[in-house]
């Protein structure tokens, strides 16, 4: 569908890769509703995404995706916001560093509820709402590129995006013909809180200045930099728009050349 006016849901989208995509959806004319956990956050960035001319209005959700009361709360909460929800773009938050070793049942348990009940929760509710609209509607997961090469210390976000991977591959198969499209973004390193934290890990860890850790992050990349948060959202506005209306049940990795798979 075009994408002017579009509503569009973009979970933890207060800041980081999240926050880029609802901006860059907001620019092209969308209806945007972002959650996260801290109030503040989300109020400040409304105001910003209510700040683009072209927004057809903002609005944020506190709502954390590790509850499922909350995700229920979050997708209704939405539909009656907007009056439905014609693009769902599943983005959350940080799971713990760990290996098989040090990681606890309860962070095993978290992970599940946080990364992917989440998913599942939204994207069946998001669905069977598409599904029943004359309009179709796009789905989107943003998870990680450590799924197709698994990092040790990523352990909880591979396993359970790689099983997200597997949910949308299924919902694409199971609707299509319906009008919705579904499709996975795996991002290598963007710049954000996330990969600042990396960089002050780092600094501390190995004593670098903060140069020498983002260097060492960026040399790693055959492109030598990080990926900018405008970048992903450049990416995924393609995905979820009429141009890529050909592209269904497909995973996009965004890493800058860094990935050695060959797909
Ligand atoms: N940046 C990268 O290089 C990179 C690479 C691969 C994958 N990823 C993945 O992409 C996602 C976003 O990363 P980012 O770098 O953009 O992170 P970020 O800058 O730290 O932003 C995270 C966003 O998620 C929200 N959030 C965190 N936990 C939440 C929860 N339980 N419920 C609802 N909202 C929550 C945060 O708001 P509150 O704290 O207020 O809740 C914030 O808006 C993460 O899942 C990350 O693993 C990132």
């Amino acid at each position: 569908m075009n994408e002017l006016g579009r509503r569009v849901l973009v979970t933890a989208g207060s800041n980081g890769l999240g926050f880029a995509i609802a901006k860059r959806l907001a620019a092209d004319g969308a209806q945007v509703v972002i959650c996260g956990r801290n109030q503040s956050a989300l109020n400040q960035a409304v105001v910003e995404l209510q700040n683009s001319t072209a927004c057809k209005g903002a609005h944020g959700i506190v709502a954390d995706l590790g509850s499922r009361s909350e995700v229920d709360m979050l997708f209704d909460r939405a539909i009656e916001l907007m009056d439905g929800v014609d693009c769902l773009v599943v983005n959350s938050g940080h799971m713990p560093y760990g290996t098989i070793e040090t990681l606890s049942d309860a962070d095993w348990d978290d992970s599940y509820e946080m990364l992917l009940m989440s998913a599942v929760r939204l994207s069946r509710a998001a669905a069977k709402q598409m599904k029943a609209s004359s309009q179709g509607g796009d789905i989107v997961f943003v998870t990680s590129a450590g799924v197709h090469e698994a990092t040790s210390h990523l352990l909880l976000s591979n396993v359970m995006r790689a099983g997200i991977a597997v949910v949308a591959k299924h919902l694409a198969d199971v609707l299509s013909n319906s009008g919705v499209r579904v499709n996975v973004v795996a991002p290598g390193y963007f710049d954000t809180g996330r990969v600042r934290n990396r960089i002050d890990a780092l600094m501390r860890e190995q004593r670098l200045d903060r140069q020498g850790a983002t260097e060492q992050i960026a040399s790693a990349n055959p492109s030598g930099r990080i990926g900018t948060a405008d970048e992903l959202s450049e990416l995924v506005a393609f995905v979820v728009g009429s141009r890529a209306r050909y592209l269904n049940g497909t995973t996009i990795v965004i890493d800058g050349g860094s990935g050695r798979l060959v797909t």
